[in-house]
């Protein structure tokens, strides 16, 4: 099933601009990073595995390949959680020494740890933002140290990043996750207007809203719906940053208040998806009887509720393909390739999520 997956994700990579899924750009040659490390900075995540000596079983020795330094904006978020370990396992088994260190939410923390990082000389650095807002003083820094630089997840400016022919941006189309969850609900019997009465009312889970994923999820959502000619009527917009507990809050808060008017739950994430639905059936809702629930992700957790029929649907949000087209980005980074403006994001697709194909994407 894994290699299905694997199949269907590299399938799905979508490029947007001259950067043939960073194949392209100008190739100048210059070879990969010369230094050796240094010092390892402390950080979070399990000691490297022990490599072989010569990589007898075809996997190079650790380090062998290069250093390379992983900043992701924390460790507690459930999607960066398998994004980091899909990088962590492709770069090691490339021969990679890795170093992944936990911004903890904190983007003062993060642009230490980038600074740690430089000064320790890794060949390149993968870096998740805590903020989009602060892509441009990152971008600056590795620029004058002169590090090539995959950013993921938190999309700068197209404008930010053309100030440095050494980075690449690594992530999907936000607002084609929205346009999917707007579809899965169109895609119900009754086009989400549960109660009949001409109007879809739902409430919006927000992520942080600061991240561009969160805003254009919000919009593209309820846009698939009024694009389709369907009323909507927004009952409640609230940011739940991303998190379980505090989608669950929020959902039971929004229950108490609005009953039985609700008809649909937009989660901007399936971490967030998950908690609602514990609220929905803590208020004695049934999902895809009197209410709808959809997220992004394709987290496990929200899988199994697909399946089990308490989620409508979610998105694949491709961890593993944005962490291997993170990687091959790097690689022609390191390979010497320079990309001027316009040629600097590449996208992965999302995939719906629905009971009908949910089990292709279960382990
Ligand atoms: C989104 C993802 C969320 C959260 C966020 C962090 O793409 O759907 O679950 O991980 O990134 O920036």
């Amino acid at each position: 099933m894994k290699k299905k997956l694997l199949a269907l994700f590299l399938a799905s990579i979508m490029v947007l601009g001259l950067l043939a899924g960073c194949g392209g750009g100008n190739d100048k040659n210059s070879g990969g990073g010369s230094n050796d490390g240094g010092q390892q900075q402390e950080v979070n995540t399990p000691d490297p595995a022990p490599a072989p000596e010569t990589g007898g079983d075809n996997t190079p020795a650790a380090g062998s390949a290069g250093t390379i330094g992983v900043c992701i904006y924390k460790f507690d978020d459930a999607f960066m959680t398998t994004y980091r370990n899909a990088l962590q396992e492709i770069l090691e088994g490339k021969g990679y020494q890795v170093t992944v260190v936990d911004g903890n939410n904190d983007q003062a923390k993060q642009n230490e740890q980038i600074n740690t990082f430089i000064t320790q000389g890794v060949d390149a650095l993968i870096i998740n933002p805590v903020m989009t807002s602060a892509a441009a003083t990152i971008i600056d820094t590795v620029k004058t140290a002169d590090i090539p630089t995959v950013l993921i997840n938190r999309e700068p400016t197209a404008e930010d990043m053309a100030a440095y022919e050494k980075l690449v941006y690594v992530g999907c189309d936000a607002a084609q996750s929205g346009t999917f969850q707007g579809e899965l609900i169109l895609d119900t019997a009754n086009k989400g207007d549960i109660n009949g009465d001409g109007k879809v009312s739902y409430i919006m889970i927000q992520g942080d809203p600061e991240n561009i994923d969160a805003k254009l999820r919000t919009e593209y959502s309820v846009k698939a719906l009024t694009d389709a000619g369907v009323e909507v009527e927004e009952l409640n917009l609230t940011r739940g940053d991303w998190d379980r507990e505090k989608g669950q809050t929020i959902c039971a808060n929004d229950l108490a208040q609005f009953g039985e008017k609700i008809e649909v739950v937009f989660c901007n994430n399936d971490d967030m998806a998950v908690g609602a639905l514990q609220a929905i059936q803590s208020a004695g809702r049934k999902v895809n009887e009197d209410i709808y629930l959809v997220g992004v992700d394709a987290l496990d957790a929200a899988l199994n509720e697909v399946q089990a029929g308490n989620m409508t649907g979610t998105v694949l949000n491709d961890a593993n393909g944005q962490a291997a087209q993170a990687v091959k980005c790097m690689e022609a980074l390191l390979n010497g390739s320079t990309y001027g403006a316009g040629e600097q994001s590449v996208y992965v697709d999302y995939v719906k999520v629905t009971p009908d194909n949910v089990s292709d994407f279960m382990k």
